[in-house]
């Protein structure tokens, strides 16, 4: 079984290669940097890594050849959309057996945030290519909160936010890689859409609380304005559209789209997903002084 991981160096995608290198299954790989690729995947052994962009349809049709299942994540970019439907253009007309597709939990056609609207749409495009698919939909990554929030925390013990009361059920990116191994080893697995979760829904004032206990000195979640966000994320440099992203992902936990807890990760990988103060530990460097 050939197993095609195109955009490998995302935080999921190279979760999923190194777990499948454990397995021995032939990994052939996409990737626009094979430097970045490498180090992502802590070294090229056991993958094929092939160098190119993901709208050209050569690339893809030549990387499609006899593969079995692929796995597709593109990270949060302007062009996400088109070059997701372009590769499951590209599935189709290869006959590719199976796709599993990273989505998130907030996809819904009327999202409060722009990139669970993007979701809804390459979904849509998937059911109607024709090609099996099994859809993944995690909620809000541990991850976010050391791009968001670790920067000003380390540097004054509070972040910003616009979202005082919504709940979320943070899941690590290490869990998603492990769900989507069992879906590529085990083909009863597929066919499904899966929400994927952590154990718990916590308000950011409780990750901030268990923040300040791991981290000995208080720690605090504060909510500013949108106009408040837009301003210093401008001033930090973050681009435009990732700015209406942070405020939509933000719209989308008030609206409390990422505070469902499901079992579906234990299910399906045998073991409970980690915890907020598990997940936080393990990155406590990045909010340390
Ligand atoms: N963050 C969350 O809370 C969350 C929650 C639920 C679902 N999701 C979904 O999870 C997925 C992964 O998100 P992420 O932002 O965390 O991604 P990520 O893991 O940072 O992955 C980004 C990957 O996409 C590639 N990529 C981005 N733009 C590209 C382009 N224009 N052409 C070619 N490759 C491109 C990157 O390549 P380079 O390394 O070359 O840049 C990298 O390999 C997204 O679909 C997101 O919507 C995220």
């Amino acid at each position: 079984m050939t197993v095609l991981i195109p955009a490998v160096n995302g935080q999921v995608a190279a979760g999923l290669a190194r777990r499948l290198r454990g397995e021995n299954l032939p990994i052939r790989a996409l990737a626009r940097d094979r430097d970045r690729a490498e180090t992502a995947l802590g070294g090229s052994a056991g993958v094929e890594i092939q160098v190119g962009p993901l709208d050209d349809a050569a690339l893809l049709a030549e990387a499609l050849r006899d593969v079995d299942i692929a796995f597709l994540s593109v990270g949060t970019d302007p062009r996400q959309t088109e070059l997701e439907k372009a590769f499951i253009d590209a599935a189709a007309k290869a006959a590719l057996p199976h796709l599993i597709k990273l989505s998130t939990i907030d996809t819904v056609p009327d999202s409060p945030n722009p990139v669970g609207r993007w979701h809804a749409d390459i979904e849509r495009h998937l059911a109607d290519s024709g090609v099996p698919h099994t859809i993944l939909r995690p909620a809000y990554f541990t991850t976010n909160l050391l791009r968001t929030a670790a920067p000003s925390i380390k540097a004054t013990g509070r972040w910003f936010g616009t979202s005082p009361n919504g709940r979320i059920a943070m899941i690590a990116p290490h869990d998603i890689s492990e769900v989507a191994a069992a879906v590529v080893l085990d083909p009863a697995l597929r066919g499904h859409t899966y929400d994927l979760t952590g154990p718990e829904a916590l308000t950011l004032h409780e990750i901030a609380a268990i923040l300040g206990e791991l981290l000995g000195r208080e720690i605090t979640y504060a909510t500013a304005t949108p106009e408040q966000m837009r301003e210093a994320m401008a001033a930090r440099g973050v681009p435009d559209y990732y700015v209406e992203v942070a405020l939509g992902i933000d719209r989308s936990v008030e609206a409390g789209l990422h505070a469902s807890v499901t079992g579906t990760v234990a299910e399906l990988i045998g073991r409970a997903p980690a915890d907020a103060s598990t997940l936080l530990a393990r990155h406590l460097p990045a909010f340390a002084v």
